[in-house]
């Protein structure tokens, strides 16, 4: 019965030391050099199951790290939502497997998010009187300032733009916005295109089909940045 016991305890070891590469390899060791004394002595099957708790608590920690894969942040400078809702529909595809923080740059400093050491930065912005918003442009410079002050990069970058008019109108604000995040070298990968939340409206709602677009960007952004 012990005997059984343990070798069906050895397989679930074997399985999880496979699992947990490296790391469990040395206690997978350790447990393979109780196993006669363990089907002999009871006292060291408590001992091999202890050990076999320990890593599947490590492999468990690995497969969670293994998971999130990136630290995202989307930032959005919203007044009347549209792009609150084009941040977080980029969440919901990007946080699948990621750790993505979303919030409107009033409530983040540029300083909070360089200290989070983000893998990847999403900023949005609106255009109105033909002109890009400047607390967006502002947060960026700030951002790309107080990465150099310390000495660090972020890996990617993509922005996203509200806006009335149609897209190729918009395009030049889209490509001027990308390029204030691309400059100085601070973030080292940008997107090369900028996302559309057109506005069927002044004040909204968003244009149809335009969260469809963006959770397609998304996944596309994804693909981008492996
Ligand atoms: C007073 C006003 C001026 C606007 N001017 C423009 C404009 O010049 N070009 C444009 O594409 N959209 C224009 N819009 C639409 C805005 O881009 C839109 O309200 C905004 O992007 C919505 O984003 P938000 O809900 O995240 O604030 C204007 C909207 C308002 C209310």
């Amino acid at each position: 019965m012990v005997g059984v016991s343990y070798v069906f305890l050895l397989k679930i070891t074997l399985i999880r030391a496979l699992n947990n590469e490296m790391k469990s390899n040395q206690l997978f060791m350790l447990n393979q050099r109780f196993r006669f004394t363990n089907i002999l002595f009871p006292p060291f099957f408590l001992v091999s199951l202890i050990v076999n708790i320990y890593i599947s608590y490590e492999s468990k920690i690995n497969c969670i790290q293994r998971v999130i894969l990136m630290k995202i942040w989307i930032l959005h400078n919203t007044t009347y939502g549209n792009g609150k809702k084009v941040a977080e529909t980029l969440g919901d595809v990007l946080g699948k497997k990621n750790d993505v923080k979303i919030e409107h740059i009033k409530n983040v400093s540029p300083e909070e998010v360089v200290k989070d050491a983000p893998d990847a930065i999403i900023v949005g912005a609106f255009i109105r009187a033909f002109m890009l918003s400047g607390a967006s442009k502002r947060w960026v410079r700030n951002l790309k300032s107080s990465l150099k002050k310390s000495n660090k990069a972020i890996k990617y970058g993509a922005t996203f733009l509200t806006h009335a008019m149609p897209d190729n109108m918009a395009s030049g604000w889209g490509k001027r916005f990308n390029k204030t995040l691309q400059r100085g070298n601070v973030i080292t990968n940008v997107y090369p295109e900028w996302l559309s939340g057109r506005v069927a409206k002044p004040e909204g709602p968003l244009s149809e089909g335009v969260l469809e677009t963006i959770t397609a960007k998304g996944a596309d952004l994804i693909e981008w940045m492996k």
